[in-house]
């Protein structure tokens, strides 16, 4: 995670450096810095905690200079203080760095720079490796015209782990230099001036001009030129590109969080995840960006979809989607636990990695075990030109827009819609008839105004929040397609409410987690009238029978259930499989009106961060 921003041009760099980092708080927000060299040296400032304390800090003591480094941070080594925020300098006090990843050699390298007197200030990782590029450069002659630039070569080949840096030295004012290995790092052009970031949405209203750098590059920015080298390869090629402004813009509206616009945003979002895509005359989808034939599309024996929290939710009612229209075997892992796991796989095995941001470190590492393998991957990303995107054997892209609130909301019922439109495609080619298809595509296009439906509950389903806020624990049940929606509504409690959530098939309750029912402990059922209605009612029943609440998620013109159930929120009756894309949306109120009511920073909640570009 965190986010960098670094700037060299003509204009003054502190306002656009905070700008900058304002823009990328999502990324990171325990601590903040930033360095700026001026005509009196090397000069910084860090604070703990938001950005709008840096900011504060820095009306007081302002930095002015051309040429500058900032860092919003999400700790990995050393907890959020003043000391260990970025940026970090090296033994001479001179190179300042900032940096996003974990350099996992550090204490080696820190024990050998404390025995050779070096001191430190920070507990970080990073601050060694400000150490290690400072040892470099006082070895290279003073007449080594890119000194920087090879003292950080050097110091690179010597770290394990992963790093996006940008550097500047009190010694070189017209000079920055970065590179990137695992987090990810764009260069950025714009008139006499250049920018180095995280994410292009930092700089966005400044350049549109971009090249997003690749693993093991290196980026030198000098007096208005620059130049890309690689650390691994003696050329290194690199293409410029417009970022489309729709993609990283994002503005929060009327809205009071970002959270509530997007989850608002839905009716548009789903429907630019279908549009253009549903073949009303086969009764398929069109997905060209898979980059498959017909023929390798019928080939396909088994699918393995990868992806980390919500993004895993919605491979996991993909799984359902696939195997129940496509008959086609699938299985759903953790990528963080796939890229280390050591599991037969078919050849004949297409594999998917599914990320909103398409930077996520653990997929990302995934998505490369899996390629290394030789097995063809695809993604399903949000993020056009995120390393994801760019680095998969081809795949589908959600439209959905900036998803900025750290709760993925939108994203979740774009991806299931991805594959829904997948499903019915495969599907089609094999067992699913004309006439299932026709029914599916006609159910497809009707989600839109049923989400706008459901969103008109927003203020009665503030109520039931308020009466359940002050409860310290919760369960989330759900059979088939709705096991994966109760585990997306009880992440989405637990990360910005902070209230204990578990969930799990509506029909484990009784190996185990029964024992956890009592007047304290409410349920959320979804219980949608579907296949397992029945089921799920019987369910149901033995919570009522020991106490418990019951918030029951239902398919209007269900009256029975409000007999058992303490509160209903109901949803439009729809086909089986695309419930999830209605039900999930009274969960995400539901959680986003308690975290509010509880006083909770929603779009920001605590040790989190919107994109995990760590491991
Ligand atoms: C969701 O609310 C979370 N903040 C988190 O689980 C997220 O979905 C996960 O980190 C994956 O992110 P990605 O889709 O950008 O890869
Ligand atoms: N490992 C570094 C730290 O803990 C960087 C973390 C980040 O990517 O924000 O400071």
């Amino acid at each position: 995670m965190c986010g960098i921003v670094a700037y060299l041009g003509e204009r003054e760099a502190q306002p656009i450096l905070l700008e900058g980092l304002f823009r990328l708080e999502y990324r990171g927000y325990d601590s903040s810095g930033m360095a700026i060299i001026n005509g009196k040296g090397l000069q910084s400032l860090k604070k703990k905690g938001r950005i709008q304390f840096l900011e504060e800090a820095l009306q007081s003591a302002p930095l002015p200079g051309k040429i500058g480094i900032s860092h919003t941070r999400w700790a990995t080594h050393g907890g959020p203080s003043d000391e260990n925020a970025h940026p970090h300098r090296d033994q001479s006090g001179k190179l300042a760095l900032v940096h996003n990843g974990v350099i996992e050699n550090y204490h080696s390298l820190r024990t050998r720079f404390l025995a050779q007197g070096h001191t430190f200030i920070s507990e970080t990782d990073t601050e060694v490796l400000a150490h290690l590029v400072g040892e470099h450069y006082q070895q290279i002659p003073s007449s080594d015209l890119n000194r920087l630039e090879n003292a950080l070569k050097a110091a690179l080949k010597e770290v394990n782990g992963t790093y996006g840096v940008a550097v500047i030295h009190e010694d070189h004012p017209n000079l920055f230099v970065g590179a990137r290995r695992g987090s990810p790092l764009v260069l950025a052009i714009g008139e006499k001036e250049h920018f180095l970031t995280s994410d292009v949405s930092a700089i966005i209203s400044h350049t549109q001009k971009v090249v997003y750098l690749n693993d093991y590059d290196v980026v030198s920015v000098q007096n208005g030129q620059f130049s890309i080298s690689s650390l691994t390869k003696p050329h290194a090629g690199y293409e410029i590109t417009e970022v489309d402004l729709a993609d990283a813009k994002a503005e929060m509206g009327a809205f009071p969080h970002f959270m509530l616009k997007e989850i608002f945003e839905q009716p548009q979002s789903i429907l630019n995840a279908f549009r253009g895509r549903l073949d009303t005359e086969e009764y398929a989808a069109k997905l060209g960006g898979l980059n498959m034939t017909p023929q390798e599309l019928l080939e396909i024996h088994r699918i393995k979809i990868l992806g980390c929290g919500t993004a895993l939710h919605s491979a996991m009612v993909g799984e359902y989607l696939i195997e129940s229209l496509a008959q086609i075997p699938v299985e759903t892992d953790f990528a963080s636990e796939f890229r280390y796991r050591n599991c037969p796989m078919d050849r004949r095995t297409l594999v998917f990695v599914v990320s909103q941001s398409g930077e996520t470190a653990d997929t990302l590492a995934a998505l490369r075990e899996a390629r290394r393998k030789g097995f063809r991957a695809l993604g399903i990303c949000n993020r056009v030109g995120s390393t994801i995107a760019r680095e998969s054997d081809g795949g589908v892209y959600m439209h959905a827009g900036p998803e900025i609130g750290v709760a993925a909301t939108k994203s979740f019922t774009s991806q299931v819609m991805i594959f829904t439109l997948l499903a019915l495609n495969l599907g089609r080619m094999r067992f699913l008839s004309a006439s299932q298809g026709k029914e599916i595509i006609q159910a497809i296009e009707k989600i839109p105004s049923q989400v706008e439906q459901i969103l008109k509950l927003s203020d009665s389903i503030k109520l039931i929040a308020d009466k359940y806020k002050n409860y310290r624990s919760m369960l989330f049940l759900g059979r088939q397609y709705q096991k994966a929606v109760a585990m997306e509504g009880a992440l989405k409690m637990k990360e910005i409410s902070y209230i204990h959530a578990e969930a799990y098939p509506s029909a484990e309750l009784k190996h185990g987690v029964i024992a956890l029912i009592d007047e304290e402990t409410p349920t959320v059922f979804l219980c949608p009238k579907d296949s397992v209605y029945e089921k799920n009612m019987s369910n149901l029943q033995e919570v009522k029978a020991r106490k418990g609440k019951v918030i029951a998620i239902a398919t209007e013109g269900d009256l029975e259930i409000a007999k058992f159930a303490d509160d209903v929120i109901y949803v439009p009756a729809t086909l089986e499989p695309l419930m999830p894309l209605l039900t999930v949306i009274p969960l995400q109120l539901l959680s986003y009106h308690t975290a509010v009511l509880l006083g909770r920073d929603v779009d920001k909640p605590r040790n989190l961060a919107k994109s995990v570009t760590v491991e």
